[in-house]
């Protein structure tokens, strides 16, 4: 049983009944769930606010994580915390005073995280590692669910988790977009420990496959890298 979580990105879920969606995920050994938030203007598409997330809170009890594709979400932080969300990860590239950000997340009582895209050098993390608990490095460009995991990535994990290693053992590294139960385990390896899928749960095998064949990849990458 390795130390790693897997958290449910619902992008690909059937909205019509999330409610249902969480708990079959909740029954299928999900740890997680890993709520997309897109304001169609720092990414080029719209999802759903905190009023979403709250009416699901109760048909789940695993925690919720949101992942903040948002412009200057300062003032409505208080509100993902309110619906239930225990981790709170935003874009730095979509902030003004993102230090500011996870101070006011700190604040409410959830803990931080910081999603750096493709483009975003790990550096833009360095003086932030002290105010978060969630270092999320992406996979894909943010906006889509279904996309093909971007390799080059690899190397950035590693030194992530090598920053992380060093300087803030208490900063978990977390990967997000095109994991696979075919590729995930490179990802583990490199040192990622909570791992998002979003398309890969939401196939024709259902998710009592999907996951369990996710875990046993997460279980590969870890028993390699022991
Ligand atoms: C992309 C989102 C990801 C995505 C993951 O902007 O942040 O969480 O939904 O979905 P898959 O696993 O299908 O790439
Ligand atoms: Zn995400």
């Amino acid at each position: 049983m390795s130390n790693v979580t897997l958290g449910a990105s619902i992008l690909a879920a059937d909205w019509s009944r999330m409610g249902r969606e969480l708990a079959d995920l909740e029954a299928a050994g999900i740890d997680y769930i890993h709520w997309d938030v897109m304001d169609n203007r720092y990414v080029p598409n719209l999802t759903f606010g905190w009023d979403m997330i709250a009416a699901c809170r109760s048909h789940t009890t695993v925690p919720f994580e949101v992942h903040l594709m948002a412009h200057e979400t300062e003032r409505d932080l208080p509100k993902y915390v309110a619906a239930g969300c225990e981790r709170v990860i935003v874009q730095p590239e979509a902030h003004i005073h993102v230090h500011k950000a996870l101070q006011v997340i700190r604040e409410e009582g959830a803990e931080a995280g910081i999603a750096l895209n493709p483009g975003t050098p790990l550096s833009m993390v360095e003086d932030l590692l002290p105010d978060i608990t969630t270092l999320l490095v992406m996979t894909v460009n943010p906006g889509f669910g279904g996309q093909q995991f971007i390799d080059t990535m690899l190397p950035k994990i590693e030194a992530a988790a090598a920053l992380v290693a060093e300087r803030a053992p208490h900063v978990t590294i977390e990967i997000d977009g095109g994991l696979k139960p075919g590729n995930v385990a490179r990802g583990v390896q490199a040192g990622a420990r909570a791992i998002v899928c979003g398309s890969g749960l939401f196939g024709p095998e259902g998710k009592q496959a999907a996951i369990d064949a996710m875990k046993s990849g997460i279980a590969d990458g870890a028993n390699a890298r022991a």
